[in-house]
């Protein structure tokens, strides 16, 4: 095989979200009559169940009629925007960010990731990421030719951390690693970092001269009130050494707009943009101005989804916990739930496709965050309360369905 062909091979989006039409399943044979429901699909969010910010749209029609000004915005995004996203951002997370220097509009959280791991890993660089971790971090480090070195999170051990691995984490960075990227709050497991992960993180970066990408993108859905730490506004950290990734897909349901920015490092952010202009020039200039509608959301809006989220997290979680042959971790920030079957026996992508015919159901694979999560799977819950309880339901009776046949 060709190198070019091994890239793409590695790439293969068949399971990745989102992707589920792609699958074949010509050859699974079905053990039970279909489970009759509303269809779900748990591989993203639902913007029907979760609308966008109120006026996004009319902020987009306004980007419209401005016209060749917006359609055509520097590389790194129009200025008036960034400069009224920064100030929004130092805000929210404490850090100080130049709106000309250390911040970039992308399309897409997705764009601003892709640009950060184009931008600073070369040939043969050795990168750590987390396991589990986000689906595309492992397949980016593979696509650019970087040696992945993977940290364990400890997630079902540790209550009051997200359990990551800090010793093999230094071993890490003392065998050469320059990055370190990770999703913080945790997807798929929807894990906060604690404080001292955060800090500890900040001070071995900094002691071993290394970079470190944060992609922050549920870190305004959090529930409870718990503690999020910023990284990227700790004094021990050095600025030039990090960037953190956010946008307003998730729980502002702008997905379709398709926005994300990245801020830090002003080195690595030039660096980002010379990539963007080989890439798509810009994030799309119409959609940029519906960031304005970001972090300014109605009063009272963002608390509101926040609780519907958690009401319905804590119906699937006590749904999964009641029933047998399930361990699942309480999602502290973000729409995801990772949980374990404990006796699955059958490839995980063949349950994933089961599910799918059986139940009409749709998740992703465990193993699309990485290679040993072979008997897990992950749910986004932003959708239709009533729909989303109704298909855990259908998950759990195909579980145990296919359980007891093993059994018998
Ligand atoms: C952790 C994380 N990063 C990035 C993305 C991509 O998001 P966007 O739709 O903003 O490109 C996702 C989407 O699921 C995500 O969960």
């Amino acid at each position: 095989m060709s190198l070019i062909e091994e890239k793409f091979l590695k790439l293969g989006a068949e399971y990745a979200p989102g992707q589920e039409v792609r699958q074949n399943t010509n050859e699974i044979k079905l053990r039970f009559d279909k489970i009759p429901g509303t269809p779900v699909d748990f591989s993203h969010g639902d913007v029907d169940a979760f609308k966008p910010i109120p006026g996004s749209l009319d902020v987009f029609i306004e980007g419209v009629h401005i016209g060749g000004k917006q359609a055509y915005t520097e590389y790194r995004g129009s200025m008036d925007i960034r400069e009224n996203v920064a100030k929004k951002l130092s805000n929210f997370t404490g850090a100080k960010i130049n709106a000309d220097k250390n911040f970039i509009i992308t399309p897409g959280t997705q764009g601003a990731l892709f640009l950060a791991m184009g931008s600073t890993v070369a040939k043969g660089d050795k990168v750590a990421i987390v396991e589990p971790d986000y689906f595309a971090n492992r397949k980016l480090v593979e696509f650019f030719d970087g040696e992945i070195v993977p940290i364990q999170m400890d997630y079902f051990e540790n209550d009051a951390s997200a359990g990551l691995d800090l010793t093999q984490l230094e071993e890490a960075f003392k065998q050469g690693v320059k990055l370190f990227l990770f999703s913080n709050p945790n997807n798929p497991v929807g894990v906060i970092y604690s404080k001292d992960e955060i800090l500890k993180i900040a001070e071995l970066a900094e002691r071993y001269g290394a970079t470190v990408i944060v992609d922050q993108l549920y870190s305004r859905q959090i529930f409870e009130k718990r503690t999020f730490t910023h990284l990227c506004a700790q004094d021990i950290v050095n600025p030039e050494n990090v960037i953190t990734i956010i946008g307003p897909s998730k729980t502002e349901s702008l997905s379709g707009y398709r926005l994300g920015v990245a801020f830090g490092s002003a080195k690595i952010i030039d660096r980002m943009e010379k990539l963007q202009a080989i890439v798509s020039l810009r994030a799309g200039g119409y959609s940029q101005a519906v960031l304005k509608t970001w972090f300014s959301e109605p009063k009272g809006w963002m608390e509101e989804r926040i609780l519907e989220h958690q009401a319905i997290r804590d119906d699937l979680v006590s749904k999964l916990q009641e029933a047998n042959g399930f361990n699942v971790r309480l999602t502290e920030a973000g729409s995801y739930l990772f949980p374990r079957i404990t006796q699955l026996d059958m490839p995980i992508n063949e349950f994933v496709k089961i599910l799918r015919l059986q139940a009409n159901v749709i998740v992703t694979p465990g193993t699309e965050f990485g290679p040993q999560f072979t008997d897990s799977f992950r749910v986004n819950f932003s959708q239709d309360h009533k729909a989303a309880v109704s298909a855990i339901e259908r998950v759990i009776q195909v579980v145990e369905a296919y359980q007891n046949e093993h059994v018998k």
